[in-house]
């Protein structure tokens, strides 16, 4: 689609090819959004025909029709197709999670496992999106800040459309399967000592000074490609959203970019309503929280941010703004979870045979805390979204398993649960006998 640039701060707009390169509105210093002028006038798209469309496109052999993103093209901005730079992601799965849902009395409980995208996260249906406008606009070098994920993507793209990357990560704050990653995708990858707010304020000031392309999710294409999850949920229930999303909270963009999904879609008639948008944040990184429950969402302040969810260690979030509005906007909530509930959390989604990574689990820690409060109601359908896959950090689930994770003071009342839920890995003899005796004592 033809598309503008509008700030979400002044409501300034701008030409696509005039945006800064810190994608920043240069009157008030907010972040900028997509805008389709055509579905302000009487050309929007046929919602049936829509629906059909992207069906059908599920059985096409074109790459661009086997991407989970760019099947819904029509809701993304023009990039021709010689541009688009797709690993085919999207099309993830959402699954029941039966048994956590028996336990909380929730029997429409589901999944979207966003860690089923080609890098194993969900940063890979913004990044096909704004790495294709890279390639577009003739860029040759892209660079984010991050907590690991985005690195892994950017990366992987990056090599995709034989463009260089550079990478800037907090050292020693990431999950190692996502360095690894960033390494074997061939970015050049600098360990910065700081964290990643602190990776975010160098990079602002390198994009300023040379011709690199920011793809960090202040880059409103990654929010474009981020919305698309939305459209297939949307699209798995047959068009009947579910009542409640919920999302980890990070630097914020994941939340603000399912909204605009949701409410696009409902502008266009593809739903009838949209689902209320909650996001879960670790305790040790809860700027968002704080500003809602302290500030009453008039500001932000920022926190040194502290957690072993590595992936949500983020303390001065940019989408800040945007996630609040989502949040007005659906009629969601914020809560914050603690390390211990994190990792129980994360252990529940593993014994259903899915798994995810640490900073995902929150949205299961967090519904039960909406449960408690009475907002999430025992018939109404509910999806988590989980954003990494359970490899993607194996060393805290190894810590977790081995009861070396959590210090004594952080388990307090969950101490038997967790204790239930461990599986440490047994040295054996390598003996027949020893392990079936050992599975008759499993078995009893
Ligand atoms: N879950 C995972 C697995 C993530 O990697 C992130 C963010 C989030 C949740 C939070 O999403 O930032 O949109 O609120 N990771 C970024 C990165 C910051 O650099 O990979 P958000």
């Amino acid at each position: 689609m033809i598309h503008h640039l509008r700030c979400t701060g002044c409501g300034r707009g701008i030409e696509p090819a005039e945006i800064g390169g810190d994608f920043r509105c240069p009157d008030c210093g907010e972040l900028f959004e997509v805008v389709y002028p055509e579905w302000e006038e009487t050309k929007r798209p046929n919602p049936v025909a829509l629906k059909w469309l992207w069906k059908e496109r599920r059985s096409s052999l074109a790459e661009i029709d086997q991407s989970g993103v760019w099947r819904f093209r029509e809701l993304l901005p023009i990039v021709d197709n010689a541009s688009v730079v797709t690993l085919r992601e999207g099309n993830t799965p959402l699954y029941r999670l039966p048994r956590n849902g028996a336990r909380l009395g929730l029997p429409e409980l589901f999944a979207k496992h966003q860690g089923m995208n080609p890098t194993s996260s969900f940063k890979d249906a913004g990044m096909t999106a704004a790495l294709s406008v890279a390639k577009a606009r003739g860029f040759q070098w892209v660079a984010c800040a991050s907590t690991g994920n985005t690195s892994a993507a950017m990366a992987a793209y990056a090599a995709r459309a034989g463009m260089r990357c550079l990478v800037l990560v907090p050292e020693g704050k990431i999950a190692w399967g996502k360095l690894a990653q960033a390494m074997d995708y061939g970015a050049v990858t600098l360990q910065l000592q700081t964290d990643f707010d602190g990776c975010v304020a160098v990079l602002g000031e390198v994009v300023r000074r040379a011709p690199v392309y920011l793809l960090n999710s202040v880059n409103p294409y990654r929010v474009e490609g981020q919305k698309t999850p939305a459209v297939e949920i949307a699209e798995a229930m047959n068009w009947d959203v579910p009542e409640h999303v919920i999302v980890p909270g990070g630097n914020l963009a994941n939340v603000s970019a399912l909204g605009k999904g949701f409410m696009e879609m409902q502008a266009l008639g593809l739903i009838s309503r949209v689902p209320k948008l909650s996001v879960i944040q670790a305790e040790g990184a809860n700027p968002l929280f704080r500003a809602v429950h302290e500030f009453g969402g008039e500001r932000l302040e920022p926190v040194q941010a502290q957690t072993r969810a590595t992936a949500i260690r983020i303390g001065n979030p940019a989408s800040w703004r945007k996630a609040l509005a989502v949040l007005r906007d659906t009629g969601g909530w914020v809560e914050q979870v603690s390390e211990a509930e994190i990792a129980l959390a994360k252990a529940r989604i593993g014994q259903e045979g899915i798994g995810c990574e640490p900073a995902s689990a929150v949205t299961l820690a967090g519904l039960e805390k909406l449960m408690a409060a009475g907002r999430v109601k025992r018939e109404e359908r509910v999806v988590l979204l989980l954003t990494g896959h359970t490899l993607k950090d194996a060393d805290y689930t190894i810590a977790y398993h081995r009861g070396d994770l959590l210090k004594p003071e952080e388990v307090g009342g969950l101490a038997e649960q967790i204790e239930a839920s461990r599986r440490n890995a047994m040295p054996m003899d390598a003996n027949a006998d020893a392990v079936l005796r050992l599975l008759e004592k499993e078995q009893a």
